[in-house]
């Protein structure tokens, strides 16, 4: 299931906000895809729908041969599970300890519930939990508070939580937007090594220019709800990338000058 096709998607708000147009693509299985495009380009509305939080208004979204825009909610369950988010606030549960996030934090997000679930954990599940708190470095810090840690180390303790899920698309919506540009670098190299290894189907909003041309071997670039590049790497320059933020730019000012072609 782990290639992702976006087919003809528009999505229309309930107060009239039209945030995607008709947006097209598919990601390959082990597709290291970057996302770009302006503040309220459509970028979180995207990543909404392919991980099924909002449903488009036309169109539909397939996990390999999946339509999980007609799926009911009990055959999309373990579909959703596969896909494993990262977010630019981390989304942990603060008073938790970094442990208990890592073993139930992909299952709910009530603190009750979590402790419930805690109690019961099998031995297999405290083991994977704490492999998983070991590769992103951060086993000796199993015991602590989330809130007592590090946005970077928060970050990577989101990532393990992720891992926990066993994966095998990952959606990562600016997972080093918080973060210094340090601990940004960190975090992004962690995160794009362990999707690497691990052959994952990803696409990674990013801001910043110079990391997306660093990591991506693919670009898409949206602009006003529009999906207005597509490149590989090796085709698109950081000039190119730097359009998609232009006021000027438009869908058509894209298409003059082959933003689409692969
Ligand atoms: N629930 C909603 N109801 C109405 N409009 C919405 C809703 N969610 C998002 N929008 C609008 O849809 C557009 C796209 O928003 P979205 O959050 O997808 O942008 P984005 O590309 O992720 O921006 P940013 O870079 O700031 O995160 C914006 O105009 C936003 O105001
Ligand atoms: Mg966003």
């Amino acid at each position: 299931m782990n290639s992702i096709t976006v087919n003809e998607v528009t999505k229309t708000f309930p107060d009239g906000t039209t945030a995607l147009t008709n947006v097209s693509f598919t990601v390959n299985p082990g597709e290291g895809v970057v996302l770009l495009g302006h503040n309220g380009s459509g970028k979180s509305t995207l990543f909404k729908c392919i991980s099924g939080f909002e449903k488009p208004t036309t169109g539909e979204i397939k996990y390999g041969d999946h339509d999980i825009t007609t799926l009911s909610k009990r055959k999309f369950r373990p579909l959703r599970k596969k896909v494993g988010m990262v977010f630019q606030d981390f989304h942990l549960i603060y008073n938790l300890s970094v442990f208990q996030n890592v073993l139930f934090g992909a299952m709910g997000n009530s603190k009750t519930f979590v402790q419930t679930l805690a109690f019961c954990a099998s031995d297999d599940m405290r083991m994977k939990a704490m492999e998983c708190l070991d590769r992103v470095g951060l086993a000796h810090l199993a015991k602590r508070r989330a809130d007592q840690l590090s946005g970077g180390q928060q970050q990577r303790v989101a990532i393990a939580r992720m891992l926990m899920q066993d994966p095998e698309i990952v959606l990562a919506d600016e997972p080093i937007a918080s973060l210094d540009p340090r601990a940004g670098r960190e975090v992004m190299e962690l995160l794009w090594e362990i999707v690497r290894e691990r052959k994952l189907t990803v696409v990674c909003i990013l801001h910043q220019t110079e990391i997306a041309l660093e990591y991506g071997e693919r670009f898409i670039g949206l602009h006003s709800g529009k999906l207005v590049m597509d490149q590989i790497k090796g085709q698109v320059s950081k000039e190119e990338l730097t359009t998609l933020y232009n006021k000027e730019s438009t869908f058509e000012s894209f298409q003059k000058a082959g933003a689409t072609h692969e």
